[in-house]
């Protein structure tokens, strides 16, 4: 297996995706304690949000009392967080040699605005590398489960996001499969239906043999941003 290099600075990043339910935000907080409790100098987000820009653009974004929002529009708010946090905190952090961790990054896009959108997917992958100063992540984590495990995982009050339609949800899902199939090298797609244990170490274990590859070395100095 070759081990690429998704930017070119001494950082690493790391993104956790898949659909809405499927346990990613509590593998990326997993995540960031196992760093944290080794000594790896780790910068945490997620999108939307992670900046003053982004959060009052997730915050619109997820309103569930806002009735008409445009396939673009939608597209355009999620790219416009994603630029604010990439030139606020990801490509700084990654320039300092440090790891970023994401609850999301583009892929997301891929999935929710392109396959089950179905906004033109040259559109969507040309504002991802805008949005994105072209930084790609040197390890993306998709997790996996069926509709009934992911409704069963998710809360009593669905966001503008959570509450489009099951068939919607399906395209999601099928879209971040073959999302992975496409990147076999940069993805893992993962059974999220086992324990969050399980799946933590199965993560960590990645990890592990993904940093040893590329030659990563913990920084010694704490940087601050
Ligand atoms: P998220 O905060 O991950 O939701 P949750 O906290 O419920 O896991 O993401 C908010 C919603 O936005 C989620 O339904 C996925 C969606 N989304 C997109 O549609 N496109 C994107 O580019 C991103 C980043 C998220």
């Amino acid at each position: 297996m070759e081990f690429k290099r998704g930017h070119p600075y001494r950082g690493i990043l790391v993104t956790f995706d898949g659909r809405d339910g499927c346990g990613k935000s509590t593998q990326h907080k997993k995540f960031i304690e196992y760093l944290e409790k080794n000594s790896y100098h780790v910068i945490s987000a997620w999108e939307p949000g992670g900046t003053e820009v982004g959060e009052k653009i997730r915050t619109l974004l997820l309103d569930n009392s806002i009735k008409k929002m445009s396939s673009t529009t939608e597209f355009l708010l999620f790219e416009a967080s994603r630029a604010q946090l990439v030139d606020e905190f990801i490509r700084p952090a990654l320039q300092q040699g440090r790891i970023v961790a994401l609850d999301r990054f583009y892929d997301s896009t891929t999935a929710y605005q392109g396959a089950a959108g179905k906004l033109p997917l040259d559109l969507v992958l040309y504002g991802n590398r805008v949005a994105s100063e072209g930084i790609s992540p040197d390890r993306t984590y998709i997790l996996d489960v069926d509709s009934e495990t992911a409704h069963t995982r998710l809360g009593t009050t669905a966001d503008r996001m959570e509450s489009k339609s099951l068939d919607y949800h399906e395209r999601v899902r099928l879209a971040f499969k073959g999302i992975a199939e496409l990147e076999p090298e940069r993805i893992k797609l993962l059974d999220a239906s086992k324990s969050p244990e399980e799946l933590h170490h199965e993560i960590i274990s990645d990890f592990e043999f993904l940093i040893k590859n590329l030659g990563y070395k913990k920084l010694k100095t704490p940087y601050s941003l």
